[in-house]
């Protein structure tokens, strides 16, 4: 089975992508992460996608479609794989679509995460990422005594660059524009789970884990 975990910035879609894949074992295929590697590798496309991404901007469907291709089309995905961030357009959804019946694989699961906008801002402007384990995190979660190290493996916490105030604005502009239609496309399709993505990490996680299990239940065979 492939997921799609739809949301604003900040809904928690990385949070609860990094808990779902592990329990279904199936990968995590983060268009951001893959993105933002590039970007730090300074391959000729992560150049190219860095300054938008700063910006708040979307990266244009045809690169972010080339990646999950590639990705996709490797072996440990036959299985299903948790798209996080992907699709984020009209036309990046239909792509996918294709994507995966040219594999044999059935339409996603799209779960969808709803989280008011000041949660949104109170969550971005406050968090931290692990550059060595991955581990997303928040300033509000972390001692006072070593606020600016991973609790998880010791190495230094970073801040996004697109986490400054005005990228922010414009990632929730972007996200109004071009990726809430998706939840009226998948809705339409019959393929949408939507769910609250308020409260604590842990009731999220079983919000969604029941989601996906009910679409699971649903399908045939
Ligand atoms: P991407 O990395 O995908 O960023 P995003 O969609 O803006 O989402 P975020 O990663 O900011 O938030 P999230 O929902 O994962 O929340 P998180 O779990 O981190 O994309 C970045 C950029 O890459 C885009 O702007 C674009 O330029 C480009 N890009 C990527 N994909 C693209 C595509 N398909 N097409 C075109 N361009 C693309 O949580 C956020 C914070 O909240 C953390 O501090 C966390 O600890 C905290 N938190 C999480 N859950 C909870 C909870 N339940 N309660 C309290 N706090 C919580």
């Amino acid at each position: 089975m492939d997921i799609v975990l739809l949301g604003p910035p900040g809904a928690g879609k990385g949070t609860q992508a990094e808990r779902l894949a592990e329990h279904l074992e199936i990968p995590h295929i983060s268009t951001g992460d893959i993105l933002r590697d590039a970007a730090a590798r300074g391959t000729q496309w992560g150049q190219k996608a860095k300054p938008l991404m700063d910006a708040g901007k979307l990266v244009p469907d045809e690169v972010v479609v080339g990646i999950v291709a590639d990705r996709l089309a490797e072996p440990d995905c036959q299985r299903g794989a948790l798209l996080d961030g992907f699709p984020r357009t009209i036309a990046q959804a239909g792509a996918l679509g294709e994507l995966l019946a040219a594999c044999g694989h059935a339409p996603p699961v799209v779960v969808s995460l709803a989280v008011p906008d000041e949660e949104l801002m109170r969550r971005l402007s406050g968090r931290r990422s692990c550059p060595r384990c991955q581990l997303i995190t928040h300033v509000d979660e972390l001692p006072d005594a070593s606020p600016a190290v991973c609790p998880r493996c010791g190495a230094g916490l970073e801040r996004r660059d697109d986490d400054a105030p005005e990228a922010v604005r414009r990632r929730l502009d972007e996200y109004a524009e071009k990726t809430r239609p998706l939840i009226q496309y998948y809705g339409d399709a019959g393929l949408l789970q939507a769910i609250d993505g308020n409260g604590s990490v842990d009731s999220v996680a079983q919000r969604v884990a029941a989601a996906v299990g009910s679409a699971r239940n649903a399908r045939p065979g």
